[in-house]
């Protein structure tokens, strides 16, 4: 049986190894240590609403809690961008399995753990068993949850992309290689909305508020009137869908 209780104390100490004097350092590692804790939450919050039995609501927890673990890292190199630096998901695997913390598990549950937290932060996911894909889906929707709630609203003139505006109106999710503005960023957001895996989790962000702010931001023209009609008929019609 899974006790829980170790897992965060090694957590806890593992990110301590990356504390900082220098503030700027320190407030990274801190936000991304404290984000860690509340996306675990969110998974296990997730992965019970599912219906999932007790050693795979346990693992999700996991996943939410191990999945930025080289986020500790990126902080200290002061850049949270994967392109800029490393692949965060990729090296927290290298990281989870040098350090050996899963290896009283059993061989399922870590491959389910390492499969999704190398997947979490890539825009798509190969074909896989079941479990797997489960699990990439559950800690996608546990990290937007989060991120969603702790972004500040987007301050920016509206000139965005063309392209982007185009794979919107699509309902495409939008790859960050396109982001050339800060408006972009705001298209970015509403494009993950079209990557939002539970109907648990889009009504808590419908609840909440944060998909009327990010559609009240767009500005009234033809076009952006057409991605905002699409996003409103894609959210009634995965509300209305039985789980
Ligand atoms: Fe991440």
């Amino acid at each position: 049986m899974l006790n829980l209780t170790e897992y965060y104390q090694w957590f806890h100490h593992y990110y301590s190894n990356f504390y900082s004097s220098d503030p700027d350092i320190m407030r990274m590692v801190e936000l991304k240590e404290n984000h860690s804790i509340r996306v675990a939450k969110n998974a296990r919050d997730l992965a019970e609403h599912i219906g999932l039995p007790l050693k795979k609501i346990n693992v999700a927890e996991l996943i939410g809690l191990f999945h930025d673990i080289a986020r500790s890292e990126q902080a200290h190199l002061k850049t949270f961008n994967d392109s800029l630096s490393f692949d965060h998901g990729d090296r927290g695997v290298v990281r989870l399995e040098e350090t050996g913390i899963l290896d009283t598990l059993d061989i399922k549950s870590r491959e389910n753990i390492l499969f999704s937290i190398k997947y979490h932060n890539k825009m798509t996911t190969p074909s896989t068993s079941p479990d797997k894909m489960l699990f990439t889906g559950i800690i996608k929707d546990a990290d937007k949850l989060d991120i969603f709630r702790i972004l500040p609203p987007i301050v920016a003139e509206h000139d965005y992309s063309p392209i982007l505006i185009e794979l919107l109106k699509e309902g495409r999710v939008l790859p960050y290689s396109e982001i050339k503005t800060m408006a972009d960023k705001r298209l970015i957001r509403l494009g993950w909305i079209y990557d939002i895996n539970y109907q648990w989790t889009l009504a808590q962000l419908v609840n909440e508020g944060y998909v009327d702010g990010l559609i009240k931001a767009l500005p009234d023209t033809p076009q952006f009137n057409e991605i905002k009609d699409h996003i409103k008929d894609y959210i009634a019609a995965k509300m209305s869908e039985s789980m």
